[in-house]
């Protein structure tokens, strides 16, 4: 019998890149939007899960909207349910019916006070959004059923907005580009993940793991490379974080290192193929 994968956010930038490269593969998957499956439904989530038996569930929803979760009390209260309390019960649900979770966690559960993150070192958000990831780690691990949580950053990829095509996209429309370039993380490739989890699929162990590309990079520097790879000459202005006016902590160095798996291939590498062959 073959293998059958359920995952859950498919719609996402995320989720898009697993149903984009799940053609590759030769497993049972199931994709179901949120009109057959309402996530926030613990009964509907459990009557689906029994009756389709799956092996792994790969859970790529979640809200992210960081701003609005730091603003506004029901993105707040909507990032506890999604980030939070969604992998708690996930995790539940395997234990009963003996699947293994995959689940995706933030650079944004550090500081962003060290020079670079690995696995092992202390959470400490800084904003409501890291705090909902945080909290969602420590309640999926809590009840050592069998869960992979995979940390990754910034992500890019083809289907839908993010922060490489959007850029992109003023670039093209020749609009005034201003960038923060005190901020560090490790921009990550969404194909990149897919296939990593998916090649990997029999052999995920229980813990946290980092899943990004190759780099420490700021949002300034990630956009230079960007506009390098297409040719772009546009101007691009350095801000800091602090002309940068937000209602949003971030952290300042949110780089990780994978010390528990092997690293994703380098960025450049990563993102020539995601602004060369895919659309944006
Ligand atoms: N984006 C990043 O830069 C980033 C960085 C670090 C970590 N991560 C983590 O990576 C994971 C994926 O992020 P992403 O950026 O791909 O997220 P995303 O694009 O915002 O996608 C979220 C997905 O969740 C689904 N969803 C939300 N509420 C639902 C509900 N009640 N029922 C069913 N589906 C629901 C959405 O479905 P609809 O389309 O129907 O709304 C969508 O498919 C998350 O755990 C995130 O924290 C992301």
């Amino acid at each position: 019998m073959q293998t059958k994968v359920l995952i859950l956010g498919s719609t996402g930038l995320l989720g898009s890149a697993f149903k984009h490269v799940s053609k590759n593969y030769n497993l049972d998957f199931m994709f179901p939007l949120r009109d057959e499956l309402d996530l926030l439904n613990p009964l509907e989530l459990e009557k689906y899960i029994k009756s389709h038996k799956p092996d792994f569930v790969i859970n790529c929803a979640g809200q992210n909207a960081v701003k609005a979760i730091e603003n506004d009390l029901e993105a707040f209260e909507l990032a506890l349910k999604l980030n939070a309390y969604l992998p708690f019960e996930l995790s539940k649900l395997s234990k009963q019916y003996n699947f293994r979770l995959i689940t995706f966690s933030s650079d944004y559960v550090f500081d962003g006070q060290k020079k670079s993150y690995r696995e092992s070192d202390l959470r400490n958000p800084i904003n409501r959004y890291g705090l909902t990831k945080s909290l969602g780690e420590q309640l999926a691990i809590s009840l050592d059923s069998k869960v992979s949580i995979f940390r990754t950053a910034w992500l890019f990829g083809p289907f839908k907005q993010n922060f490489v095509s959007f850029m992109v996209s003023k670039a093209m429309e020749n609009q005034e580009i201003k960038v923060v370039d005190d901020q560090y993380g490790s921009p990550t490739f969404t194909i990149d993940i897919a296939e990593y989890i998916l090649d990997n699929i029999e052999s995920h162990e229980n813990g946290v793991f980092h899943l990004v590309n190759d780099s420490c990079v700021s949002w300034y520097d990630l956009t230079k490379l960007s506009f390098m790879i297409l040719n772009l000459s546009n101007k691009v202005q350095r801000v800091s974080s602090e002309d940068f006016k937000s209602s949003v902590n971030r952290p300042l160095n949110s780089c990780l290192n994978s010390y528990n798996i092997t690293k994703l291939r380098p960025l450049e590498l990563a993102l020539k193929e995601y602004l060369t062959n895919y659309e944006l």
